[in-house]
């Protein structure tokens, strides 16, 4: 929307994945460490499989930054595929290979496959999986690392949380804050609800001796957001709308609701808004946050919370009933390597889009070609509003 954007390319077990992000401001650190950190913990989670052990990323920033510092040309990051050389190269090869590569024929339901077969020609569903797997979210998680370390310049801060794995949710009505975050990174499912965390952790190892999957729900929530990011103006500048929309994207999510949204249908009007208060001190304040810190499209200076739901992910071993493309014959789908549930790392992935959304909405508001001149122009506003 803005001018802050990013674009992916690269395959599941293709030599590499490749993003470039292209309106970060000068002067902000990045390195190789702190975004391999972040791609460290998306690999987490209790429910994940052999996949993620073996991912190891291999990451390299080919430029844009100089000395740990971005120059304010486009970033581009390569995140290789450690396991290429010795697994993938001829069937992930990006040049002609002599021999034929088997074709996967039998489409997942609930997955890209068949749809991806259809629309693109394609007669082996690995030209489809390979992209639409969740892989490609490492590339993403770069790029909302990025933008994490611009908002934190101007005191944002992230915190996500699982709520609920196959319909075990959690009690806990707290919303959580930077502070929490240990307690949450120390969870196997990233609850801070230690009560719900067995229960949790239990439905995965169920689902898992049946062959079968979960999905869950998990809330991202950005502290430190001014007041004004996004605008009413237009459908396109909400930024409720360009959550919701980022959020969506994300392999296997299928809901998104800001603050308490999920619930609304159901509660009167006096238990849905949150009071305007003003004193000396605090200015316009809210004693309640139930607008999950949106009003209008706008930000209201409220924490932002965004609660996802994510289905159950497609590929299981006690594999779905399917069609073999080739032969029109019933057939079981594909079992690629899977995971049983991934609700833990999906939350690392909702904080890095999140964070991008709102990093693209406060430059924005801010602007600034360098680090300085964007926090500069966020002191001022801020300041601006005290008088207000
Ligand atoms: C972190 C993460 C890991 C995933 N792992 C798997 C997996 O192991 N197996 C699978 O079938 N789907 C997995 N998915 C979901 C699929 O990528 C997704 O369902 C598929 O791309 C089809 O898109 P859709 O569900 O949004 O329609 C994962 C999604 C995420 C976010």
């Amino acid at each position: 929307m803005g001018s802050l954007r990013y674009l992916t390319a690269g395959e599941s077990h293709g030599p590499a994945l490749t993003v470039i992000v292209e309106g970060v401001p000068a002067g902000l650190v990045v390195t190789s460490a702190t975004l391999g950190l972040e791609l460290a913990r998306r690999r987490q989670g209790y429910g994940r499989g052999a996949r993620m052990k073996l991912e190891a990323d291999d990451l390299e920033i080919c430029g844009g930054v100089r000395h740990g510092m971005t120059l304010g040309s486009p970033i581009s990051v390569v995140i290789r595929n450690t396991e290429f050389e010795q697994k993938w190269s001829e069937d992930m090869s990006a040049d002609p290979i002599t021999k034929n590569a088997k074709p996967l024929t039998r489409p997942r339901p609930g997955h890209a496959d068949l749809v991806g077969m259809l629309k693109y020609g394609h007669r082996d569903a690995r030209n489809v999986l390979e992209r639409a797997s969740a892989r490609e979210t490492a590339a993403r998680t770069v790029a909302g690392s990025i933008a994490k370390d611009l908002l934190g310049q101007i005191g944002v801060g992230f915190v996500s949380h699982v709520v609920g794995i196959g319909g075990v949710m959690s009690r806990s009505t707290k919303v959580p804050v930077p502070a929490d975050v240990e307690a949450i990174e120390a969870s196997p499912v990233r609850t801070f609800d230690k009560d719900a965390e067995q229960p949790m952790i239990d439905a995965i190892e169920a689902a898992k001796a049946d062959g079968d999957t979960l999905g869950g729900v998990f809330e991202v929530v950005a502290h430190g957001v001014p007041l004004g990011l996004g605008s009413y103006v237009h459908w396109d500048r909400k930024i409720d709308g360009r959550l919701a929309q980022a959020l969506l994207s994300i392999n296997a999510m299928k809901a998104v609701a800001i603050g308490d949204g999920l619930d609304a249908h159901a509660v009167r009007g006096s238990d849905a808004h949150d009071e305007i208060f003003w004193n000396e001190e605090a200015g316009y304040h809210r004693e309640t946050n139930r607008s999950g810190g949106i009003e209008g499209g706008v930000t209201t200076g409220e924490p932002v919370r965004a609660r996802v739901v994510m289905k159950p992910l497609s590929t299981l071993r006690k594999a779905l009933r399917t069609v073999d493309v080739e032969t029109k014959e019933e057939q079981i789908a594909i079992v690629e390597r899977t995971d049983t549930c991934a609700v833990p790392s999906a939350c690392v992935i909702g904080e890095a889009v999140a964070a991008f959304v709102l990093a693209d909405a406060a430059l924005e508001k801010f602007g600034g070609d360098s680090v300085e001149e964007f926090k500069a122009a966020h002191r001022s506003w801020l300041e601006a509003l005290q008088k207000a």
